[in-house]
């Protein structure tokens, strides 16, 4: 067994663990990082890429904005289209000013792991049996084995930021915890591609056929996605198939411009939202995805992530500096808050512009429902009101600040 000895120990690299940790440790704060697959494992993750201004804030505090500002591109508005009309949601002029930036996750992530190594942090990757104990305790520890040996490392607190599949959510007691969990009757199927992006903007598709978004990274690299049914399979979706069903869905004005070519990546997700109760339990937290899920409709997952990253930062700082360990107690509510207010903009959004055809076994509850969701966005698109509130969600709500 080897000891080591840190104070804040942090389960999981992806950019919850990693933005944390730079934060922390631009404090003073010791913090290792244990992450179960290598580097490269966790930058072969295509995810989101729309960040609210909190989020950026938080890399520029981390000192790990650079290529953020200088690549990263603000967009001011995006659009919606229903069968093929195109509705603009202007965030800047709908919020008085605000603006979300497009910069993609794995790029935010390859940043923050190049900053970490360069500031000599310790990050262990391929760190397997990861395990947390007594967190209910004085003495929190964690046991895991690298390399063949059994490590043991002693800490303060633990950050589980370990995702949804991660180890800390199950250490705490099933007693101890509520999971609030929706399912949807379909997934996405997303592609990316080394091509021009259809539109300056991003454009969420309702369309007969099942959403579709047309997304970017850059100017030359844009994302793409369709609903598919659950049951679909990567195999079954050519490039080819998957551009012509595009077409269809995305606004004949925008079709004209749209330039395919072969995939670099296509890949399908659940969608589904999901909440753990609470997201602290003695010395550890759940932060990210760890603790909550959202379906990707509205681009919260990461920048929920932050948020939690955000408010634990503050009572770490609290508690290190001011001794005020009564201030952990803030994390779980205050975190919470902001993730239900993300949680049900992300599910109001799907529901708004997915086609639901299998929601539940009664088609005319189905379709009644179908109706109920045309009608809402009819009505909020039409509404200079309506479309600020989507507007002032989607750019993002403020932080809480711990008390
Ligand atoms: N031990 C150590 N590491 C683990 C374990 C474990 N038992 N289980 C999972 N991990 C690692 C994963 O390999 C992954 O690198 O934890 C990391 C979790 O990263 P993410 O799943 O990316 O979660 P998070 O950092 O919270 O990022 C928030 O925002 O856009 C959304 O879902 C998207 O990943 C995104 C999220
Ligand atoms: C993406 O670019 O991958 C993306 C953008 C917006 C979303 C979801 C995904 O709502």
């Amino acid at each position: 067994m080897i000891n080591g000895k840190t104070q804040v120990a942090i389960i999981g690299a992806g950019p919850s663990g990693l933005l944390l940790g730079q934060l922390l440790a631009r404090q003073g704060i010791d913090n290792v990082i244990l992450e179960r697959v290598t580097g490269d494992y966790v930058l072969g993750r295509i995810r989101a890429g729309v960040l609210e201004q909190g989020f950026v804030e938080l890399v520029r505090e981390a000192g790990v904005a650079e290529r953020m500002d200088r690549e990263g591109e603000i967009h001011e508005g995006f659009e919606i289209a229903v069968d093929g009309e195109l509705h603009r949601i202007d965030m800047k002029g709908l919020t008085g000013g605000d603006t979300v930036v497009v910069y993609g996750q794995t790029e935010i992530t390859l940043d923050l792991m190049q900053a970490r190594a360069a500031a000599g942090l310790e990050t262990v990757y391929e760190a397997a049996e990861v395990t947390p104990h007594e967190v209910r305790g004085e003495r929190p520890y964690i046991t895991y084995q690298h390399g063949g040996e059994q490590y043991r490392l002693e800490c303060d607190y633990i950050a589980g930021c370990d995702g949804f599949y991660g180890v800390s959510r199950q250490t705490i007691p099933a007693e101890a915890r509520r999971e609030f969990i929706r399912v949807y009757p379909f997934g996405w199927l997303g592609l990316l591609a080394d091509t021009p992006p259809v539109h300056k903007e991003l454009i969420y598709c309702k369309h007969q056929r099942g959403f579709a978004l047309a997304s970017m990274r850059s100017q030359t690299r844009s994302r793409y996605y369709l609903q598919v049914p659950l049951e679909d399979k990567v195999e079954d979706w050519s490039d080819d198939a998957f551009w012509e069903e595009l077409k269809l869905r995305l606004p004949q004005a925008a079709v004209a411009g749209l330039v395919t070519g072969p995939s670099i990546e296509k890949s399908i997700a659940p969608l589904r939202s999901f909440v753990c109760e609470p997201l602290q339990y003695g010395r550890l937290f759940l932060v990210g995805d760890a603790g909550h899920i959202v379906p990707p409709t509205g681009a919260k997952g990461l920048n929920l992530a932050a948020s939690d990253v955000a408010a634990l930062y503050q009572i770490m700082v609290k508690v290190y500096r001011e001794g005020r360990t009564d201030a952990i107690e803030q994390y779980s509510p205050i975190a919470l808050r902001r993730v239900w207010h993300g949680e049900r903009f992300s599910w109001w959004m799907t529901n708004m512009l997915h086609r639901f055809d299998k929601l539940t076994d009664d088609p005319q509850a189905d379709a009644t429902f179908d109706k109920f969701m045309v009608s809402e966005l009819d009505y909020y698109l039409g509404s200079e009101n309506g479309r600020r509130v989507i507007a002032e969600q989607y750019v993002g709500l403020p932080y809480e600040t711990v008390k």
